[in-house]
């Protein structure tokens, strides 16, 4: 074979891209991923961590929520492995989630999720105000409700892109090009041609498509995929004492999820307003008016970081991963839950890949509800 010529070409280099070619490069291919602006900068960075598989997800979207919960099931073993081959911590914490209502209306939709979860065998328990207020005395007072929630957990989602991109430049040998643009992606032959904007090309056995919410704009795949971006502005603050949360607390205006380094994730909005990277006032003012309702004392802490990501939606805001060209697989669409979804996604596209280099002839029954033709 032409040295010229690597097995996969990852298009993107968010959490997906690279989770897949760490994992791809581990099972010995040669991979590069090619990411137009700095890997990991994107909806990556701007996330916050949270590993929750039925907090931000429709009760009908039972397919979704059993690729979340198979996900996070993963999480612990994907965490070990990344930072015994890293060296360095990807900050996994399972402290658990209080999911808190602050009227009698949100109690309502507490309950329907309660049961929810408890139809679907997730071990989460019903609390009062005063029980939530002892897990976390740093709650409003006077909550109505909560589910604490103790298996849905969080990661530091900034270290867990510097440890793949550490792993895949030492380690596991695979290549990241960053200021990396491509305009399109043939992939109707035994080798497929990734071009690039300045021209270039980048020859490849398989192509991953990874790009986020980039990837309808990848010139060559008919039809385009239907990936809209969805804007979230995220906010961060400075945990400083007295003031001390351990869970992530999800409010119904916003959600607050404390790192380990002293930051304090408050997010997000939720915007239909295509690749707008503006921070509004607006935003920032809903964000922290949803996050003092259920956490007060935040009005001490300094605001330290405003940035804005977008999230990859489909149009049933379902993931899209599978084949889209004889060589060429999608794996993007995650939407709210992209780093939830980095394990499973990235193990079955390791899968299928192999098996389409023929390798193996076992491919991914996890993926057949997410297959791009579905629309
Ligand atoms: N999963 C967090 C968000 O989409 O805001």
């Amino acid at each position: 074979m032409d040295e010229q010529i690597v097995d996969v070409a990852v298009v993107g280099g968010g959490i997906i891209g690279l989770s897949a070619a760490w994992r791809l490069a581990e099972r010995g291919r040669s991979v590069t991923v090619l990411e137009k602006g700095e890997a990991g900068r994107g909806a990556s960075w701007a996330a916050a961590g949270m590993l929750s598989p039925a907090a931000e997800i429709g009760f009908e979207e039972l397919d979704l929520y059993r690729l979340g919960r198979e996900s996070l099931r993963r999480w612990p073993e994907f965490a070990k492995q990344l930072e015994r081959a890293s060296g360095s911590s990807v900050g996994y914490r399972d402290d658990g989630t209080l999911v808190v209502a602050v009227d009698r209306d949100d109690t309502e939709a507490l309950r329907r999720l309660y049961r929810f979860q408890q139809e679907q065998g997730v071990p989460v328990e019903w609390l009062a105000g005063a029980e939530a207020l002892e897990i976390e005395p740093i709650l409003a007072p006077g909550l109505p409700a909560a589910i604490f929630s103790p298996h849905d957990h969080q990661v530091d989602n900034r270290g867990v892109v510097e440890a793949l991109l550490k792993v895949l430049h030492e380690v596991d040998g695979g290549t990241v090009r960053e200021s990396s643009k491509v305009r399109a992606v043939d992939g109707r032959g035994d080798v497929s041609v990734v071009v690039m904007e300045d021209g270039s090309s980048v020859e490849a056995r398989v192509v991953v498509l990874a790009a986020g919410a980039w990837s309808r704009e990848v010139g060559g795949i008919e039809p385009r995929l239907p990936v809209r971006p969805v804007k979230g502005q995220i906010l961060s603050l400075r945990m400083k004492e007295p003031f001390e949360l351990t869970h992530v607390v999800r409010g119904p205006d916003a959600y607050l999820v404390p790192k380990a380094d002293g930051r304090l994730v408050v997010g997000a909005t939720s915007e239909e307003q295509g690749f707008d990277t503006e921070v509004t006032a607006g935003g920032v003012y809903r964000l922290l008016e949803g996050a003092v309702e259920v956490v007060p004392g935040i009005e001490e802490l300094e605001l330290i970081e405003t940035s804005v990501g977008f999230r990859p939606a489909s149009r049933d805001h379902a993931p899209l991963i599978g084949w889209v060209a004889p060589n060429v697989m999608a794996a993007t669409g995650q939407y709210r839950h992209g780093i939830l979804l980095a394990p499973v996604t990235a193990d079955e596209v390791a899968l299928e890949v192999d098996a389409k280099l023929g390798e193996r002839s076992e491919t991914s029954e996890w993926l057949t509800p997410f297959l791009p033709d579905r629309f």
